[in-house]
């Protein structure tokens, strides 16, 4: 059989989900999936990147860049939702891709996958950096700027890196290792905690939109779509996608919610629940939340690694500084947690199809972890995040993503005509206008993003293709 085309049995992916899953219960209602949503969902897009996306693309319109996003997620998570439903494994979009689309679709979505979750752990970690120093600084402790800063970045005008005179960025390599320890002890984040965490976060969000809304200057949203600077992306309306395809990286996390269609009691019903009412929870608490940034500080200002501590101090409320702090280092850390938690399960699952070295999947006798690919996963994040500026990251982080949308919106629509009789514990709405609108969408979205990101996108899948023609399509063994 072609090893491309090839593709798990039912009984095989059963056996696996009963090995891996034994004990799993039904046991997450619509607000459990809702909470879990909005606690994956909501870190340091929100509290970093829509400074950088506001300071130099969007402006104030960065609330467009924040509705356009919304939508093709909406889409996207549709789609998800159905997948999931199909497959008897809870897990991530390249078990699904493995089960339904064959060998090779399913170690193109695992390798573009990498972009989502580690990037995307390198990305939070770097935003983790820029609160927890600001923090510091607070309680009188001064991290120097050679130590919180990565030693190199992107000029987009210039179009090549430049020195910054910082050596790396330490708070972001000391939390990747923390977290990867904690990972590797097999300590979990429950539900509970979770709900814990979403409570702070949410909580903090709504005080600072309260604390913002009295200080709100409207002279700052005017121009509201500032005028194009004479090259695409950079404000005008070209500069609102581009923002969107950046600050698409606040909704990434919500296909984690997809991933528990086994866990949920009423699938059917809660997963489109959970999807889309943490979508739109996160939608207007992120079109509110940048009105307040753009209304109290001039856009310009936004650009650092911590928009809401500049957004704080220009309303001189020094006061709520250290809450609003506390509670953006708490969410952006269990960010980090689930992201690496993530990646690590991607690995696992891709050692034991063999598409990498089956040692890597080998599980620690004590801990019961991973901890082969954990450790991995942990060191090459702490490396990226110690000499990696965010914004570069994001963007490449948001295109791996949408373009793993694209793959599912895509095998979704696939599906509907070559396996039509499968039963779907949840059928996305609109037959099969949803995965156009969702591939359209996340096309649109990966469209406004710079040319740069896409030759990354473009190198990294080949890097991909040239491991996977070498290495994995030599070692899996037909196993169907
Ligand atoms: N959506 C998550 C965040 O914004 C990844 O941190």
């Amino acid at each position: 059989m072609n090893r491309l085309f090839l593709k798990k049995t039912l009984a095989e992916l059963t056996t696996e989900a009963s090995e891996e899953k034994r004990g799993l219960k039904r046991s997450l209602g619509a607000a459990n999936l809702i909470l879990l949503g909005v606690g994956v969902i909501i870190g340091a897009g929100i509290f970093v990147l829509t400074g950088h996306a506001a300071a130099t693309m969007a402006g104030p319109a960065i609330v467009l860049s924040f509705i356009i996003a919304g939508v093709a997620c909406g889409f996207a998570g549709l789609c998800y939702a159905e997948f999931a439903s199909m497959i008897p494994v809870a897990g991530s979009a390249y078990t699904y891709a493995y089960a339904t689309l064959g060998q090779f679709v399913a170690w193109i979505i695992g390798w573009d996958l990498i972009l989502e979750y580690t990037l995307g752990a390198t990305t939070v970690a770097i935003g983790w950096s820029g609160y927890a120093v600001s923090f510091l600084k607070d309680l009188g402790i001064l991290i120097p700027q050679s130590l919180s800063s990565p030693p190199v970045s992107y000029d987009p005008e210039l179009h090549r890196w430049v020195a910054t005179g910082a050596i790396l960025n330490l708070p972001a390599v000391l939390v990747v290792g923390v977290i990867t320890m904690v990972l590797i002890l097999g300590i979990k984040e429950s539900a509970t905690l979770n709900a814990v965490i979403v409570f702070i976060k949410v909580a903090i969000i709504l005080v600072f939109i309260a604390a913002g809304v009295s200080a709100i200057k409207p002279e700052l949203w005017r121009p509201f779509i500032p005028p194009n600077r004479g090259q695409f992306g950079i404000f005008g309306l070209s500069g609102v996608l581009r923002g969107a395809g950046v600050i698409f990286f606040a909704y990434i996390g919500f296909d984690a919610v997809s991933t528990l269609a086994q866990e949920a009691k009423n699938p059917q019903r809660d997963m489109p629940i959970g999807i889309l009412g943490s979508l739109f929870i996160c939608t207007l608490l992120y079109v509110v939340v940048s009105l307040v940034l753009t209304g109290v500080v001039p856009y310009t200002e936004l650009g650092g690694p911590a928009p809401f501590a500049v957004a704080l101090d220009a309303m001189r409320l020094h006061i709520l500084a250290p809450l609003i702090k506390i509670g953006a280092i708490a969410g952006l850390t269990s960010v980090i947690l689930v992201l690496l938690l993530g990646q690590s399960r991607i690995f696992f699952s891709m050692g034991r199809d063999k598409l990498l070295p089956p040692f890597v999947s080998r599980i620690h006798s004590r801990f019961r972890t991973p901890y082969i690919v954990t450790l991995i996963t942990g060191a090459v994040t702490a490396v990226m995040a110690a000499l990696l500026p965010i914004g570069i990251v994001g963007e490449l982080v948001s295109i791996g993503t949408l373009l793993a949308f694209v793959i599912v919106c895509a095998g979704v629509l696939a599906l509907r005509y070559t396996k039509p009789d499968v039963p779907r514990v949840f059928k996305a709405p609109g037959g099969v206008a949803t995965p156009i609108l969702g591939i359209v969408t996340c096309l649109y979205l990966m469209s406004g993003l710079p040319r740069d990101t896409w030759i990354r996108l473009f190198v990294w899948l080949i890097i991909g293709l040239v491991i996977y023609f070498s290495y994995g399509i030599k070692k899996t063994k037909s196993i169907s």
